[in-house]
């Protein structure tokens, strides 16, 4: 069986409730298909095409997706409540919910993310469906779940399997918790890696557009995923060499050349690899207005440093508390160096990264810490943690005008309101003997560590 070609718009009218429901007691869940040729979004964008309601079931048979109506996500989700809110970006605001077993037949009771198109936003049906498309037919540990969607009037909802520490944005960035270790660090920094490789490799390449820290999500074990496809193409097919677009994607990631051309390629996706790596170096954010002038954005201020690995520990994460391997970071370094590059062919390719990083993970010359003494704080519930930030998140992002399509490049620092705890609730020597280390070098990262 063939997968069937449909258009984009085509795909509308069968979204409305009168066309779509499938019958009662009735597993909603599509079929699987012998042979599976994943559909691109060209084909999607066929005017011709004359196939009608229901070819995006049909179009993703082998997918596995369930196609849920909107009382059911009201239910799972308790009325899209504040308690179960998540967070909320240019699509929409995200809930936790709850999936029992009874809901369908061969559908696993499990929590869930639902994401829920604003329709008051600027994103839409394009980006659901290109979500829609690209997740219901890509398959990796290192790609987050897209369990099944809404289609419903003019309502759009994804369904996403939860991942309890929430994104990487906020694990990285929180000020007022136990920082990520190194090796952990490293272990988000080889999963992403892999999770763009998959893209890149497969038979019909995917440039992701939106690689950044808010769209890496963290299970339980820290295993990262990606998430948010809204803004994935296909990559270059034949003789072409890039594929041109509008430009879209988040400032302080994108890749110079392509907010210069427009022209997409697999190494733009590289470039925003290499900005990440060195948010988990650095533990700073691509951009950050509060900072000095020279340091406001990361990539300019830190790049010259990546390659002197005599200067490397003054841009290191002062959170880490000198914690690292002193050989894994020059190589994590060079490596950013390289994925930062401003010509896009002296990058490395995504399954060169991965083998660069694979052995990282096992270098063990970090120096022994100190006895750190963290006083218990009531903060220890994560799911509680999530939702609060969740708050903040909405809050800064309403205040932002977040959103995708408006602004092309949107600014991907937001700055998280959070009250300080009364008293420090970490000492360590370490981070004394770091102080001192950069004081003695009269390095930059003095300001830094003045304000951690
Ligand atoms: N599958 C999920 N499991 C748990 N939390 C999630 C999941 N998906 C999203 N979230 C939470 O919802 C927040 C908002 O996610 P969303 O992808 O909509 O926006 P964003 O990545 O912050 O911004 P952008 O619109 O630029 O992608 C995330 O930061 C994360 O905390
Ligand atoms: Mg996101």
């Amino acid at each position: 069986m063939t997968v069937k070609k449909i258009t984009c718009w085509s795909i509308v009218p069968s979204c409305y409730k009168s066309e779509f429901q499938a019958p009662k007691n009735k597993a909603k869940v599509i079929a699987k298909q012998n042979s599976f040729q994943r559909l691109s979004l060209s084909d999607l964008s066929n005017p011709s095409s004359t196939t009608l309601s229901e070819d995006l079931s049909i179009s993703l048979a082998g997918s596995n997706l369930h196609i849920f109506t909107l009382g059911e996500l009201k239910v799972i989700t308790q009325s899209f409540s504040s308690s179960n809110f998540l967070g909320e970006g240019g699509f929409g605001p995200v809930h936790k919910g709850f999936i029992d077993d009874k809901l369908r037949p061969g559908l696993a009771a499990q929590p869930v993310a639902v994401k829920l198109l604003d329709l008051d936003g600027t994103q839409g049906h394009r980006e659901w469906l290109t979500e829609v498309i690209f997740l219901g037919q890509l398959r990796h540990p290192h790609l987050v779940k897209l369990i099944g969607y809404c289609c419903e009037d003019e309502h759009r909802l994804l369904v996403y399997e939860y991942m309890p520490r929430g994104s990487l944005e906020n694990q990285l960035f929180r000020r007022y918790s136990v920082s990520l270790p190194w090796s952990t660090r490293m272990k988000i920094a080889l999963g992403a890696a892999k999770g763009l490789a998959f893209l890149h490799e497969a038979e019909k390449p995917v440039i992701y557009r939106d690689f950044k820290a808010s769209n890496i999500l963290l299970d339980s074990d820290y295993t990262p995923k990606l998430s948010d496809f809204g803004l994935a193409k296909d990559g270059p097919e034949g003789d072409d060499t890039h594929v041109s677009t509008r430009v879209m994607g988040t400032q302080g990631y994108a890749a110079p050349e392509y907010i210069m051309t427009g022209h997409l390629t697999a190494m733009s996706d590289v470039y925003s690899f290499g900005v990440v790596l060195l948010e988990l170096l650095t533990g700073r954010r691509s951009v950050e207005k509060s900072r000095p002038h020279r340091e406001q954005n990361l990539v300019e201020w830190a790049r010259p440093m990546l390659n002197e690995p005599r200067k490397l520990s003054r841009i290191m994460d002062p959170r880490l508390e000198g914690q690292y391997s002193e050989m894994g970071a020059r190589k994590a370094a060079a490596l950013a160096y390289q994925c930062l590059s401003h010509r896009p062919k002296q990058r490395p390719k995504m399954c060169d990264v991965v083998k660069t990083l694979e052995p990282l993970k096992d270098f063990d010359d970090i120096p022994i810490g100190p006895f750190v003494y963290t006083v218990p704080t009531d903060k220890s519930d994560n799911s509680i943690k999530d939702v609060k930030e969740g708050n903040a998140q909405r809050e800064s992002k309403k205040k932002c005008g977040h959103h995708h399509q408006n602004q092309q490049l949107h600014h991907g620092h937001r700055h998280h309101q959070r009250t300080p705890p009364k008293s420090p609730n970490c000492y360590s020597e370490n981070l004394v003997r770091q102080r001192r280390r950069s004081l003695d070098l009269n390095s930059p990262l003095h300001h830094g560590v003045k304000g951690a």
